[in-house]
């Protein structure tokens, strides 16, 4: 099991001692655990895998010459050790017999461009250092025995990947998202995860691998909402039958199979799960795939390190091509005085989050430094020219209020990416504590009250005038996924003032994600931009208003005529059906009089009015709040603690 710690050396890269095994030396070390306990030397083609054999004897292997040209085995009967040295450029080892495991050493075969170890018996994992094989094109461990979670590493192969398959073993766990943002596969044509024990959602970073040809996903545990975004893929063949898919089915072009997901719309079950939604208030599946999306970043943190240390070495074929350099610079903001560039670059992290335009760490200081949150914004999403990104960062590092997670200070590495320091908020988001169901039962509706109103405080700060700024200060992106709440249940917003420091481009993808999510307004959905922050700002409180007093995720849900809707949507069709009761939480329903609720619903959808000039200003929104205090402070306070039940 892979440790979830990591090296953080982000912005170094390290010229640690880089062990210089010859090819030939590494592939006696991967002899020895291909083999097996039981193997014993017994393997008959590996056994070629000997000195006193000419290497182009060695069965399974192809040879690189050091100009990078294949060797030509038909004219040479070189025995080892030759004058020049050779490179391993494909391994041939399918169905060989083999019973061992995977070698981590296969990692350290700089040059390998091939792996076919399919059809054996090989057991355990895949080990991390795969993904240091920067040259793989064709890596192919189907049908054996192998097991574990996914490693994120193995998409820093992306950058060469053409065609992965692990099909028919016993992979388990979500498929992982990669490391590092941006990471694109863009050459990967063939995915064959097929017939392994894989569950979670499909994550949305596969519907971005525009080159892929094949996607086989048949025969696992997968579960949540086909992406719609497969649909704009170039497939030839989809396969994605036998799964727990459910929800609608996208328009796909070509020839594909969905048998044996019972929970599909158009099949028998959707009408089922419609009926049903109308006396339960229209809970559906998509509730649980949120969960499932939260906790599935939580998985391995470990391959950023290995994906930055070796792309520092010294020997890799490609040459890193030339950044522009940038300063490399650290500014501190209010309690982060202490903080040094080592503390930041040799900080333990553990990736949290992942957004498009930034990967999100939570790192633990060495001494005394504590815990922080850091947000790495990559060079090509940040604002141009960094005077202006700076002049941001420095507005908002100044900014304090009870209710904003404190920005701590601003790192710019060398090429000019940006690493934001945030303070760390022990607790939840409020995402996790509304819809994980061994949560809900602490947020009883006098909490969520304090925490709405808390919100409100946060944003009506940012939004009061700060003299003359060359920036506008506005939330941006405001969704319950940003807003931590700390153990007395007080709300922080996370990623204020993002749009900021954005160039345009990572903004288009920041209010696509947010409009996915479900608080993007109308007008910047439409626009691609956002035109009055403010008023931006006011929809999305309206949103998450909505979303805690009915309980049930923002975004597009499945109503009772299987379709898409929104939560005002949801609630206008309520309210016309005169249903507004059914609407709410139960956890709500049950501690506020109706009257109470039905003014708080008509806040919340006069913030979500379609027209920025009608929404109220959060000033306004406070007052009217204020007004509807709940009056039985009792409800406030439950003895539920399901943070264990969380972590599984
Ligand atoms: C590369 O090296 C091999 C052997 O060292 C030689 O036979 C071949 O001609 C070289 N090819 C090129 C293109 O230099
Ligand atoms: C599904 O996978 C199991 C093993 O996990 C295998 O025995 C079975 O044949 C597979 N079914 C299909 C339809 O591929
Ligand atoms: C889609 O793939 C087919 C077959 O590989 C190819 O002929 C076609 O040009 C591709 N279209 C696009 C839009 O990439
Ligand atoms: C499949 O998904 C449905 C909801 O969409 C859920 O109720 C059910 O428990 C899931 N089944 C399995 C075996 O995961």
């Amino acid at each position: 099991m892979a440790t979830s710690v990591f090296f953080l050396s982000l912005f170094f890269l390290s010229h640690a001692s880089a062990q210089f095994s010859s090819d030939p030396q590494l592939l006696f070390q991967i002899k020895e655990i291909l083999e097996g306990k039981t193997g014993g030397g017994q393997n008959l083609l590996l056994s070629t895998w000997n000195l006193s054999f000419p290497f182009c004897e060695w069965r399974g292997i192809q040879w690189l010459n050091q100009n990078g040209t294949i060797l030509d085995c038909q004219s040479s009967s070189l025995k080892l050790p030759s004058s020049d040295p050779v490179y391993v450029y494909s391994i041939q080892l399918s169905a060989s017999g083999l019973t061992g495991r995977l070698p981590k050493e296969l990692g350290s075969l700089n040059f390998l461009e091939k792996l076919y170890l399919n059809a054996n018996s090989l057991t355990g994992g895949v080990p991390l250092e795969l993904g240091n094989s920067l040259n793989l094109r064709f890596l192919s461990l189907g049908q054996n025995s192998l097991s574990g979670g996914l490693p994120s590493s193995m998409w820093n192969l992306c950058d060469n990947l053409v065609e992965l398959d692990i099909s028919e073993n016993t992979f388990s766990g979500f498929i992982p998202s990669p490391a590092l943002p941006n990471t694109t596969c863009s050459k990967l044509q063939r995915l064959d995860l097929g017939s392994n024990h894989l569950q979670g959602p499909v994550p949305a970073f596969i519907s971005s691998l525009t080159g892929l040809h094949y996607l086989d996903l048949h025969n696992n545990s997968f579960s949540g909402p086909i992406p719609n975004d497969l649909a704009l893929l170039n497939l030839t063949f989809l396969d994605l039958s036998f799964n727990n898919f459910s929800g609608p089915i996208p328009n796909f072009t070509l020839d594909f199979s969905v048998d044996g997901n019972p929970f599909l719309c158009g099949q028998a079950y959707c009408k089922e799960t419609g009926a049903r939604g109308k006396k339960l208030g229209m809970r559906t599946g998509i509730l649980a795939a949120m969960v499932i999306s939260l906790v599935a970043f939580l998985v391995f943190g470990a391959s950023l390190s290995f994906c930055l240390h070796s792309s520092g070495k010294k020997k890799k074929k490609r040459e890193l091509q030339d950044e522009q350099n940038e300063e490399s610079r650290l500014i501190l903001f209010h309690g982060g005085a202490n903080l040094t560039v080592d503390d930041l670059l040799n900080a333990n992290g553990v990736v949290i989050g992942k957004t498009g335009y930034g990967t999100l760490y939570k790192a633990t200081v060495a001494g005394d430094g504590g815990t922080l949150i850091l947000r790495l914004l990559q060079e090509n999403t940040v604002r141009k020219p960094h005077s202006t990104f700076f002049s941001a960062i420095r507005l908002l590092g100044n900014l304090h209020h009870e209710n904003l997670v404190p920005i701590k200070g601003c790192y710019q590495g060398e090429r000019g990416e940006k690493l934001l320091v945030y303070g760390y908020v022990e607790g939840k988001n409020l995402a996790e504590m509304l819809h994980c169901s061994s949560m809900q039962n602490q947020l009883r509706w006098a909490r969520r009250y304090e925490i709405a109103l808390g919100i409100a405080h946060g944003l009506a700060f940012l939004h009061s005038d700060f003299g003359e700024n060359i920036i506008n200060v506005f939330h941006g992106n405001l969704k319950s996924k940003n807003v931590m709440i700390d153990e007395f249940y007080v709300p922080k917003l996370m990623d204020y003032g993002m749009s900021e420091l954005m160039n345009p481009s990572s903004l288009t993808i920041m209010l696509s994600t947010a409009a996915e999510d479900g608080y993007c307004a109308p007008e910047a959905s439409k626009l691609k931009k956002i035109i009055n922050g403010r008023k931006y700002d006011v929809y999305s409180f309206g949103i998450l208003l909505l979303e805690m007093m009915m309980g049930r995720p923002a975004g597009r849900c499945v109503s009772d005529r299987d379709e898409f809707v929104d939560l005002p949507t949801m609630v206008k069709r309520a309210v016309l059906e005169e249903k507004s009761m059914y609407i709410f939480d139960e956890l709500v329903l049950g501690m506020e009089e109706e009257s109470v609720l039905l003014e708080l619903l008509q806040l919340a959808m006069g913030c979500c009015a379609p027209l920025p000039s009608v929404r109220p200003d959060m000033n306004e929104v406070i007052r009217k709040l204020e007004d509807l205090r709940p009056t039985s402070i009792s409800s406030m306070y439950t003895s539920v603690d399901c943070r264990s039940d969380s972590e599984a």
